[in-house]
């Protein structure tokens, strides 16, 4: 049979797919930039083997494909990716189909659709989300571009996606970008849970004086509730691993720098460009940012000391908290995929894409699947803040987090996201805020006028006589 796809690029991620398709009974081409990552993936292909023809150069790759060809590249996303375009473009023929897997820049992805329907042919920008595990056995994938590519993709993606009783964790979400813009939404929120997981573990380190192992077995528990997830599950695990060497908690010894490689920071400069604000985003980039700036805070602590007095919290209170928390940081994520989907008319469905997330990527968790509910019940002004189906999370865990957020700052514990969770909703919650002061602000000093609650129109203070 010949291939139904081709797939350049074998490293890990590439590998991955590839092996995932194999083992899924699909016939696959591959290719590489080195012919020895074609010859080390066919040796670790072992029976798989028989369902692959490797090729050792690109041309090779493309004739090995049936008409219209479907292609996954799983390269970096940003020079390369054009490189291989400028290659790729006289080798298709039109109707052909270029997939990039990897995390890109929505922009670029639009960019590189007008390029390639230059030539008639399709380009494709997909998420893909769970890590090497998740790509050999079953990832979520945000599938944006054509219909038509689309219809020769989606036996492919169907058969190698993460299941969520039985529904296959991947859809075509909307054109062009739609899919690369997903993803990295995705990441944002990814970025916001991390940073509240870590934000936990130093009120519970250092404010209620637990071991790694102890708030390990918090997370593990917190596992098997409401809070369930992937992130909760592995900090649960990896909080009670041991350094092999020295037999210290691991976590004491890894450096306290966490690196990024863009997405989040995408996630953030988007919504602000979309006059939006995720503000547990925001907080859990700055975290990051933060964190690197490693040889600051060892001054800054030989100044002033680090602030982490004891706190007086029950452990149990952590969990209404956190799970308010992780309301509000989806429903900041969503807003954003809302707004983009007005900017770029993408007729993103909410509840298919909390469906999607719900298995397979590094943000599953429980909660999404009341959160896909909620979506498609319509809640008020699409917003989940308002849907009933949170309303009694919110009304037990907000005072948690409150109280929770409140004696940390007491104590000197910083606790970015959480605290930013409470700034947001405490506004939103507020029918009638402050921001009239603004407006006479701006009025009085560059003559900008305001509206009044009275009446229709543009009007000025007394301070303009
Ligand atoms: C996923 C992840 C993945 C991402 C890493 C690293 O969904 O599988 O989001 O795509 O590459 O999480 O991201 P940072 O290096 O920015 O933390």
């Amino acid at each position: 049979t010949s291939p139904q796809i081709g797939i350049y690029g074998l490293g890990t991620m590439g590998a991955a797919l590839a092996l995932n398709m194999a083992e899924k009974g699909i016939a696959i081409a591959v290719s590489n930039r080195s012919a020895k990552g074609v010859a080390d993936f066919m040796d670790r292909a072992g029976p798989l083997a028989e369902r692959v023809s490797a090729s050792d150069d690109l041309s090779a790759l493309v004739q090995a494909l049936p008409q219209p060809r479907t292609l996954l590249a799983m390269i970096p996303s940003t020079g390369p990716m054009d490189a291989l375009l400028d290659d790729l473009i006289p080798l298709l023929s039109p109707g052909d189909t270029v997939i990039d897997a990897g995390n890109a820049d929505f922009h670029d992805t639009r960019r590189r659709t007008h390029r390639l329907a230059e030539h008639d042919l399709h380009f494709v920008g997909m998420g893909v989300s769970g890590g090497e595990n998740g790509a050999r056995n079953g990832p979520s994938m945000m599938v944006g571009g054509s219909d038509h590519s689309w219809r020769h993709l989606r036996p492919v993606v169907e058969a190698i996606a993460a299941r969520y009783n039985g529904a296959p964790c991947v859809a075509h979400l909307g054109p062009d970008g739609a899919g690369h813009f997903v993803k990295t939404v995705h990441n944002g929120i990814e970025y916001a849970d991390m940073q509240m997981i870590a934000e936990v573990y130093d009120l519970m380190r250092n404010g209620m004086g637990q071991e790694p192992a102890q708030i390990g077995q918090h997370f593990a528990r917190w596992n098997d509730g409401p809070l369930g997830s992937y992130l909760f599950e592995i900090t649960g695990t990896l909080l009670q691993a041991a350094d092999p060497k020295t037999g210290k908690p691991m976590v004491d010894v890894i450096t306290d720098s966490a690196g990024q490689k863009g997405t989040g920071r995408w996630t953030v400069i988007e919504a602000i460009k979309l006059g939006q604000s995720a503000n547990m985003i925001e907080a859990a980039v700055a975290g990051r940012a933060w964190s690197a700036e490693r040889a600051v805070r060892q001054d800054a602590d030989a100044t002033f000391g680090a602030a982490r007095n004891p706190i007086d919290l029950d452990a149990a209170r952590l969990e209404p908290a956190l799970l308010a928390a992780r309301v509000l940081e989806y429903a900041q994520g969503f807003r954003i995929l809302a707004a983009a989907s007005t900017e770029y008319d993408w007729q993103l469905d909410p509840g298919t894409i909390a469906r999607i997330w719900r298995a397979g990527c590094i943000i599953r968790a429980k909660t999404l699947d009341d959160i896909a509910q909620a979506f498609d019940d319509g809640p008020p002004h699409g917003e989940l803040l308002l849907s009933s189906r949170f309303s009694e999370v919110l009304d037990r865990g907000i005072p948690a987090l409150r109280k929770v957020v409140g004696q940390a700052v007491l104590a000197g514990h910083p606790v970015p996201v959480l605290s930013a969770a409470l700034a947001w909703f405490d506004t939103m919650r507020q029918g009638r805020g402050t921001a009239s002061v603004i407006q006479a602000q701006r009025d009085f000093f560059g003559r900008h006028g305001f509206g009044r609650v009275d009446a229709e129109g543009v009007f000025h203070g007394p301070w303009w006589g």
